[in-house]
């Protein structure tokens, strides 16, 4: 990564470099250019009274010299057939022919110039030529050469002060780079360190929290995984501790038994009673296996929905309960409503949720009481009541009975034939649709239980 963002400076810096010096450099040369022009015209009008003098090349040399020291070029006044008239440079070249394209240029009436590197004098060069005219006529032409080596020097200077600046941010990159790969690097590390420990099975990793960016934020998130890892391995170890006990109790009672029948003479109606005892108690085991099955197939249920009119769901269940309920002297009213809606539910799973409440009730009344079930379109949801007059809960217990294996009066509970996971498995299954179920109760008055479902998860 460091290394990435150190290329990356650098191509940054070049190109700008790059591009800033070049500018550079044009900008110079077209200000050097047009103020050589501008000087170059004025001097044509200090030569021209010299030349109209007839002065020879000793004094146009001498003008020359004098005009070169002012405009630090080398001034050459050449006639239209090329030949030097006067030379700033001690009339080094009068008398011959000056063969240049800039010359040919001024001598055709345009300004001639360019840029070249001179090897005499081993810099580069700004070279120009432009016209000597008197009034409308040609006269020849005159010829400046200007060196260019303070605007290159001053284009060195920029140079080193980009090469500079480019080594320093790829210090400074390198140097912040480094520090952020090591404390990022350090973290991984860790965090590998610690899920390595948690793959082992160590669950109790804790990563401490250094920072409020990223890497904190991950480091959260890591420890709260950690910790609802740590949470469901216990809760998965309570529940097979739970399950193990249910199992073991109606086998115990088998293998007595068992033994018993194995090991006692009996009389044909004793034998009887042993075996009922043992049918009862394989029942019990089959149920508890069922409930167990029910509440590990969540999926299933999701897989099994369909568009099920509510009514007709309540309307079997509650024939299914009235036998019952009146073979325990039990009334049972119901007050539903027609127009509730359909719901895409698992038919199935739903009047389980529903069975399982009503046979509470019906389980949980003593003999001569009352169950009412009730239906009501509310706002944002359809509530479904379950009332009875039975043993009630008490409050203290109320906030345990849709744990698993959770019975208020064990003892009474076993002898109804229940496992306590009943409730545990309304309670999966109804918010598997958003729904919920509650409970108001009191000990010796009775019970209500409410079921709801959301009528945004209605069909029609
Ligand atoms: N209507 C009720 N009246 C009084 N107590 C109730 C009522 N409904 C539930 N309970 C209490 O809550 C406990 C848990 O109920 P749940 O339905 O989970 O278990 P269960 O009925 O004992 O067994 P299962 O439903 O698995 O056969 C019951 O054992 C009972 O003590
Ligand atoms: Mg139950």
């Amino acid at each position: 990564m460091t290394i990435t963002y150190l290329l990356l400076v650098a191509a940054v810096m070049l190109l700008t470099g790059f591009f800033v010096l070049n500018k550079l450099e044009s900008y110079h040369l077209a200000v050097q250019e047009e103020n050589l022009e501008h000087t170059g015209n004025l001097i044509t009008a200090l030569i021209l009274p010299h030349l109209h003098d007839g002065a020879g090349p000793h004094r146009l040399s001498t003008v020359a010299a004098d005009l070169s020291k002012q405009i630090n070029a080398r001034v050459i006044v050449v006639d239209n057939n090329r030949v030097v008239l006067g030379d700033s440079h001690g009339g080094e070249l009068v008398g011959n022919s000056l063969e240049r394209t800039e010359v040919e240029e001024a001598l055709q009436g345009r300004t001639g110039r360019s840029v070249q590197y001179s090897n005499l004098s081993q810099q580069q060069v700004l070279q120009m030529a432009i016209p000597l005219n008197d009034q409308n006529e040609r006269l020849g032409a005159i010829f400046f050469a200007t060196s260019l080596n303070p605007l290159y020097e001053n284009l060195t200077t920029v140079r080193h002060f980009f090469i500079f600046a480019t080594l320093i941010a790829m210090a400074l990159t390198a140097a912040l780079g480094g520090l952020f790969a090591k404390h990022l690097g350090g973290s991984i590390k860790e965090f590998t360190a610690a899920a390595r420990r948690m793959a082992a099975g160590k669950l109790d990793q804790k990563i401490p929290v250094t920072s409020r960016d990223e890497i904190g934020e991950l480091a959260d998130q890591f420890n709260i995984m950690a910790e609802s890892l740590k949470e469901m391995k216990k809760r998965l170890t309570r529940f097979v501790a739970d399950v193990s006990h249910e199992l073991r109790t109606p086998l115990a009672s088998i293998h007595v038994c068992l033994q018993s029948l194995q090991h006692y003479d009996m009389k044909p109606e004793e034998q009887q009673e042993f075996l009922q005892d043992i049918n009862q108690e394989t029942q019990r085991l089959i149920y508890l296996v069922e409930d167990l099955l029910e509440l590990t197939r969540r999926e299933e249920v999701e897989d099994k929905r369909e568009i099920v009119p509510l009514r007709k769901l309540i309307d079997e269940v509650l024939s299914t309960a009235i036998p019952r309920a009146t073979r325990k002297e039990l009334k049972l009213f119901d007050k539903l409503p027609d127009n509730l809606p359909h719901f895409n539910i698992s038919p199935a799973a739903f009047k389980r949720v529903l069975f399982n409440v009503l046979d509470n009730a019906i389980k949980f009344t003593p003999a001569g009481g009352w169950l009412k079930v009730s239906a009501e379109m509310r706002k944002a949801d359809v509530c479904i009541t379950v009332q009875d007059t039975g043993y009630g809960i008490p409050e203290e217990e109320l906030p345990f009975i849709f744990e698993r294996f959770y019975r208020v009066d064990q003892a009474r509970s076993r002898d109804l034939g229940g496992t306590g996971l009943g409730l545990a498995i309304c309670k999966e299954i109804m918010e598997l649709y958003g729904g919920t179920i509650t409970v108001e109760s009191q000990a010796e008055e009775g019970s209500t239980f409410y079921l709801t479902l959301p009528l945004h998860h209605a069909v029609a």
